[in-house]
């Protein structure tokens, strides 16, 4: 057991960001209004929605299901929804390609209690997407969705996890433990139904020598929503422990007005590489089969369905 294993064993769940804030107790980035408001802004610089990004990629099946299955609404999960890019983003294609109304039931798992508010938020105060679906906001995580939300055991018909939400799961335990939950929330009677597992190449050990680092230098987003905010966010520091990526920076929340520095923060994440070896291992593990492999422009993309 090298020392790999005892950086996974230090970290629990959700667990994985930390926060130091000089204005209050120690939580979670993905607890903090401010974070969330920050994050939809930054998020937007390097996964823009549009061809080649996983919001095409999953609505392709997304549309196929809602074209072929039984089950009426189908019900898909967006496993660490976060504040609901991807969610947000399938109900703009539909909305795009004139569908009113989709026949399908959202849930948006996530831990963060503040991502899910700020999502549902962004849906509610959008007249183009409000009502176009019904969404459950859930707040659970990939280890205990089924028994947090019932209604998912045995009846879901699509399942994703995206932008970078998989590498929070630090250990194979915890990436088994996760697959096993995707076993038993697809659908038994849907041989349509299954899981999306999209890993982006920044964390493939075989594609991340040619990625550029987009987090290298200090940024400054003004806030959407809040006209008096602006967040200056320092250069990434990444460094390594085996296949775990520590990636911390600063952020502060400065005033538009006088340019004061309202609040400060220090975020950490430790994230797991994609271990590409092991990964059939651990679907075989879980009762599950790799039915599809697809690149799209940010990584690869992993369709699971039960034995
Ligand atoms: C980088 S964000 C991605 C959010 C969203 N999917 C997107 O693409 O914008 C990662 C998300 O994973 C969530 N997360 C962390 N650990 C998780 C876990 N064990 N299960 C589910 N989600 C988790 C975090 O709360 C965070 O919202």
């Amino acid at each position: 057991m090298g020392s790999h294993e005892s950086v996974a064993n230090t970290l629990t769940s959700f667990q994985k960001g930390t926060q130091e804030d000089i204005t209050a107790a120690s939580i979670s980035p993905f607890a903090d209004e401010h974070y969330t408001d920050f994050y939809d802004g930054h998020i937007l610089k390097f996964m823009k929605p549009g061809l080649g990004s996983d919001i095409e990629l999953i609505w392709e099946t997304l549309h196929h299901l809602l074209l072929n299955s039984r089950a009426s609404p189908i019900n898909v999960v967006d496993m660490g929804a976060g504040t609901g890019r991807v969610l947000r983003g399938l109900l703009e294609v539909a909305y795009a390609q004139g569908i009113e109304k989709l026949d399908v039931k959202f849930f948006g798992v996530d831990p963060g209690d503040a991502m899910l508010r700020r999502g549902k938020e962004m849906v509610d105060t959008n007249d183009r997407i409000r009502g176009m679906a019904d969404i459950d906001w859930v707040e659970s995580d990939s280890l205990n969705f089924t028994t947090d939300q019932p209604a998912l055991y045995n009846a879901t018909d699509l399942l994703y996890f995206a932008g970078g939400g998989f590498n929070h799961l630090l250990s194979p335990t915890e990436i088994v433990g996760f697959l096993r939950e995707v076993e038993r929330a697809l659908r038994i009677s849907s041989p349509n139904a299954l899981a999306i597992i999209v890993i982006q190449s920044e964390a493939m050990p075989s594609r991340m020598a040619s990625i550029p680092n987009y987090d290298g230098e200090l940024s400054v987003i003004r806030s959407e929503t809040m006209p008096d905010i602006t967040y200056e966010k320092s250069a990434d520091t990444k460094t390594w422990a085996g296949p775990y990526h520590v990636d911390a920076f600063g952020l502060k929340v400065k005033s538009t007005k006088d340019g004061s520095v309202l609040k400060e923060f220090k975020f950490r994440y430790d994230l797991a590489l994609f271990d590409e070896e092991a990964w059939p291992g651990y679907v075989e593990k879980a009762g599950l089969r790799t039915v599809k492999e697809k690149d799209y422009g940010l990584g690869r993309a992993f369709y699971l369905q039960k034995k």
